[in-house]
């Protein structure tokens, strides 16, 4: 493995413009036309058609065509060893690396950490791995839907360079016995209802930094206590990466986009969306001068509690960064909650005062 030089303060904070732009040149593409594009992406405005794209896209009112993003030389790879090597070489030809952790059956919600990914770094390395110690006895690690053609297919249309794709014996071999413990920011919410979950969790991501050496690393915001104890674990072992979290993806009535949604049946699928209807209903609230975080819990408990199928674990405000429950959102806060439909776990959270922007650290 090559050592990766420790990078300057100036050059960490240059790292996404300068590889922005030297993608740019590799494309051969002017970089005011990459910068007009990423903005398009961030604003989320379409480009102006040319005439040729006009052609492309069909009549007026025809279904938008999708846009593939592929690059040439896309790798499938199952062990540890070539993934290495092939780092090694990338580091090689100084190419910046971005990683997207999932444990794969990928939907707009991965996609979006890959196109994220995409603008951070040269080259992409999502990992596919459902990962057996991050689930409790009793969980669904058996039924945990598994779809690794489509996740090839959907990471190479998304942009991604390589599908990192190890089996258990290749990440845990025998003997294993090495865990990684982020012990306070983990202790409430998803970490009391599903011990072990964050060891795991934390333990895969440890292995896979180690792996892959990624400048940067995609995570959703979606899984919010996941993200923080993720940023925990690479500042407080020093790994020399960018922890980025991405704002949730969403269905259009609003239920955050997860694997696990496939598991619910129709009125499971209507009841849950009453998750994020208190959530947004508390923010309003709290937009509209409501401080008391026991009110705010109180708005989604109540619709919450409305739905005959839906089990409440947790809803609680808390501060974003320590994740310890606070009385009054006299700052920046985050609403956290998680309800069983059935058997199937289902969490969301939604920023309470302070700025929404998305925050890189
Ligand atoms: P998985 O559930 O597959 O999620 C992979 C990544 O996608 C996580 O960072 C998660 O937060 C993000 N994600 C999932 N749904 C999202 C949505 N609707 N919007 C935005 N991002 C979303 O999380 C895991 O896998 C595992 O715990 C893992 C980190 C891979 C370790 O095994």
């Amino acid at each position: 493995m090559p050592s990766k030089a420790k990078p300057s303060k100036k050059r960490r904070a240059s790292r996404a413009t300068a590889v922005k732009s030297s993608r740019a040149k590799a494309r051969g593409k002017p970089a005011h036309k990459k910068k007009a594009a990423s903005s398009r992406r961030r604003t989320g405005k379409p480009a102006r058609k040319t005439s040729k794209a006009k052609a492309k896209s069909g009549p007026k009112g025809a279904k938008a065509v999708r846009i593939s993003r592929a690059k040439p030389g896309f790798k499938l790879i199952r062990r540890v060893a070539d993934m290495k090597k092939y780092i090694a070489e990338l580091r090689r030809h100084r190419r910046s690396v971005a990683l997207v952790p999932t444990m794969g059956s990928l939907h707009d919600g991965h996609l979006a950490l890959i196109h994220e990914a995409n603008r951070l770094a040269k080259v992409v390395v999502v990992s596919v791995f459902v990962n057996p110690t991050q689930f409790g006895p009793h969980e669904d690690l058996d039924r945990y839907p598994r779809d690794p053609a489509g996740d090839r297919r959907k990471i190479r249309a998304a942009g991604g360079d390589v599908m990192f794709f190890p089996d258990t014996a290749e990440m845990y071999p025998d003997g294993f016995q090495t865990v990684v413990d982020v012990t306070e920011v983990t202790r409430d919410y998803c970490g009391a209802s599903r011990p072990g979950h964050f060891r795991g969790v934390a333990t895969v991501v440890a292995k896979l930094l180690r792996i892959v050496e990624p400048d940067v690393a995609v995570f959703g915001e979606k899984d919010y206590q996941q993200l923080i104890s993720i940023r925990r674990m690479a500042r407080d072992l020093n790994f020399d990466v960018n922890v980025v979290g991405i704002p949730t993806v969403r269905e259009e009535d609003g239920l955050a986009m997860s694997s696990r949604n496939s598991y619910l049946s129709p009125a499971q699928r209507q009841q849950a969306t009453a998750m994020f209807r208190g959530l947004r209903k508390a923010k309003r609230l709290c937009e509209s001068g409501e401080r008391d975080a026991a009110e705010l819990g109180a708005v989604v408990l109540d619709l919450l509690r409305e739905e005959r199928d839906l089990e409440i674990d947790y809803v609680a405000v808390c501060d974003p960064e320590t994740l310890e429950r606070i009385p009054e959102v006299d700052r920046e806060a985050v609403l956290l909650a998680a309800v069983s439909v059935g058997d199937t776990r289902l969490i969301d959270n939604i920023r309470l005062g302070g700025s929404t922007r998305r925050r890189r650290r």
